[in-house]
């Protein structure tokens, strides 16, 4: 760790997590920990866990899990040296000079400032004699000067060295203008410009920083679009263009585009909370970023048919992000940029007012499968119906829709409800089924994410779970503990560590909580420990004994397996070698 040591120590003992996530999550106490609803998923009964003793935060739920360093993270979408200042400014501490990461750091200043550079000089060329057909293209698709001067449109030219001359008589080195994605490398080891005789789009990221491009094609040809690769500058999933510009849009709502011509047309048009994914269908961190500026969303796809599949999907991620989503419907035009050019703004104001509750949206796409007038489909409609309306926690929303499917199949809407009724309570009831099983169950509680870390020993792992959660919050038990257990006997490689961490800290006199993994162990595995932790909390120091008994057991116990399988082994060899057949 680049941060002094006495540093981060103080940093932690000052940052309680209890406090920290309840400047996000408001929390009640409960028994020994506090509980809330998840603010990385949406849930209507809390599941999200934080306890103060041992300083973690886990989500029974989704499975999210971590110390306080990690919580800040996630939640604010930031670096660990960003989340590091954060908690000292709360703290009331200086940083203090470090090295944490500098190389990487600096490699990304680098590359941010070659990434600006190169858009001013795509905009300057754009403007220049040789963008003539660029401009031509640009004002050609409806953009007025100022929105190509608000979103630093460019040119690049079609040639090989342009740009790799400019920005290296600029200083920049080739290696850096490789990080920044603006240069490639030929068969031969040639470097040369990636983006040659293109409509440039920078993209910037949410505080401004320009971090790639996209590059159209003017005319057609293949790619249409040339994007900058993934780098330590350019994450495409956890960033969405314009939202520099959307973020302080005053519409109550954020609108969802999937083009970046769309997104233009829309902001040109008033329209100033559009934003596009980059390149890839949306994310989860998309619909996280979303969700911490507006509460609604208003997605506004492509009419055709991959335009529909493209927003069942972005209904599910937004919607588990918490967002009220709205679909906007749209015809007579394939997308936001042609509806705009075709019908002019005011239609397009309408249409975002009128845009569908996503419940109502998914009715209607049900609804358009089938021939109503057919008997037989009229039924599988209505069979598909009632299970969109058994989705709706809202009571209110299920009666009005039910009213709207029983005039449309005749069937009465008592019926309908009832229906919808019986089949939520049968959701309910297999959703609780589930839940329980994974919380009473705890290797199927393991989160898929890290399912290499399903335990090969079942009986002993839940056993070495209870040990290292007795461990890690007592020292007098730790000890007693560490007389005829080492964490050498654990069938968790994982879990051992944890205790022998336990151990060494217990030795010292010291307890052990979650901010001491924070070295050493992978996201992953501190996400596993903080699991842990949460579902043995209520586990009482009695279990002590039998913990140990079942741990040594298994341990001998598979001693004894490896040995008679290395006993046979060498009884198979030597019948080999002596030439004694098989019988
Ligand atoms: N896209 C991409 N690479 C491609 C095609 C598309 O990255 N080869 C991404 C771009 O982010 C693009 C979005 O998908 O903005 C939507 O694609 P499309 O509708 O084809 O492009 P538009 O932005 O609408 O551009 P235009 O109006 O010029 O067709
Ligand atoms: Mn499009």
């Amino acid at each position: 760790m680049a941060y002094p040591r006495e540093f981060m120590d103080e940093l932690i003992a000052r940052s309680d997590i209890v406090s920290v996530v309840s400047r996000y999550v408001s929390l009640t106490r409960r028994g020994s920990g506090n509980l809330g609803l998840c603010p990385f998923h949406n849930e209507k009964t809390p599941s999200f866990n934080v306890s103060s003793d041992k300083q973690f935060f886990h989500c029974f739920g989704c499975g999210v899990g971590g110390d306080v360093i990690s919580f800040v993270m996630k939640i604010e979408n930031i670096e660990f040296p960003d989340a590091v200042a954060k908690l000292a400014e709360w703290a009331g501490m200086e940083v203090p000079q470090s090295t944490y990461g500098e190389g990487e750091r600096n490699k990304r200043k680098r590359a941010q400032e070659a990434c600006r550079d190169a858009a001013r000089f795509f905009h300057e060329r754009l403007k220049a004699d040789a963008g003539a057909e660029a401009r031509k293209y640009l004002l050609g698709r409806g953009l007025s000067p100022a929105t190509i001067t608000r979103f630093g449109l460019g040119f690049s030219p079609d040639s090989w060295s342009e740009l790799l001359d400019s920005l290296t008589s600029r200083g920049y080195s080739k290696t850096e203008l490789l990080e920044a994605g603006l240069v490639t490398t030929g068969k031969a080891g040639r470097i040369y410009d990636r983006f040659r005789g293109r409509a440039m789009f920078p993209i910037i990221d949410v505080r401004g920083t320009v971090i790639g491009f996209g590059g159209r094609i003017m005319g057609d040809g293949e790619p249409k679009y040339l994007n900058s690769p993934e780098s330590a500058v350019f994450n495409k999933r956890k960033n969405l263009y314009a939202l520099n510009l959307a973020k302080t849009s005053k519409a109550d709502y954020m609108l969802l585009a999937e083009g970046y011509m769309d997104v233009i047309a829309l902001h040109q048009a008033g329209f100033d909370s559009a934003v596009a994914s980059l390149g890839t269908s949306l994310t989860e961190e998309q619909a996280h970023l979303i969700s911490k500026y507006k509460s609604r969303v208003v997605i506004s796809y492509d009419s055709d048919k991959a335009g529909r599949a493209a927003t069942e999907r972005a209904i599910d991620i937004l919607s588990r992000s918490g967002l009220d989503v709205r679909v906007l419907v749209m015809t007579g035009a394939k997308d936001p940029d042609e509806y705009i050019k075709k019908f002019g703004r005011d239609k397009f104001a309408k249409l975002i007012d009128a845009a569908l509750p996503a419940a109502e949206y998914r009715l209607g796409a049900v609804k358009q499968e089938f021939d109503l007038s057919d008997d037989k489909q009229r039924v599988i409609y209505l069979k598909s119906a009632v299970a969109q309306l058994a989705k709706l926690s809202s009571t209110i929303e299920r009666e009005i829709y039910a009213g709207r499917i029983a005039e449309e199949t005749g069937v009465s809407r008592d019926a309908i409800i009832q229906e919808a009724v019986r089949e939520r309570k049968r959701l309910i009831r297999e959703k609780k089924r589930e839940e329980e099983k994974r919380i009473l169950d705890p290797v199927g509680a393991i989160m898929p994410k890290d399912r290499e870390a399903r335990y090969k020993n079942p009986r002993s792992a839940v056993a070495e779970e209870g040990l290292i959660t007795l461990a890690a919050g007592d020292v007098r038990l730790a000890l007693r503990a560490a007389e005829r257990i080492s964490g050498k006997m654990f069938s968790s490689e994982l879990l051992g560590r944890v205790f022998d961490v336990c151990i060494t800290r217990a030795r010292s006199g010291l307890e052990t909580d979650m901010s001491v993994f924070s070295e050493g162990f992978s996201e992953d595995e501190t996400a596993h420990i903080a699991a842990v932790f949460a579902r043995n909390s209520e586990l009482s120091a009695d279990a002590l004994a039998d913990l140990m008994d079942i741990v040594r057991g298994e341990s001998i116990k598979s001693e004894a397996d490896t040995s008679d399988a290395a006993l046979l082994a060498a009884a198979e060899f030597y019948r080999k070698k002596k030439g004694v057949g098989n019988t």
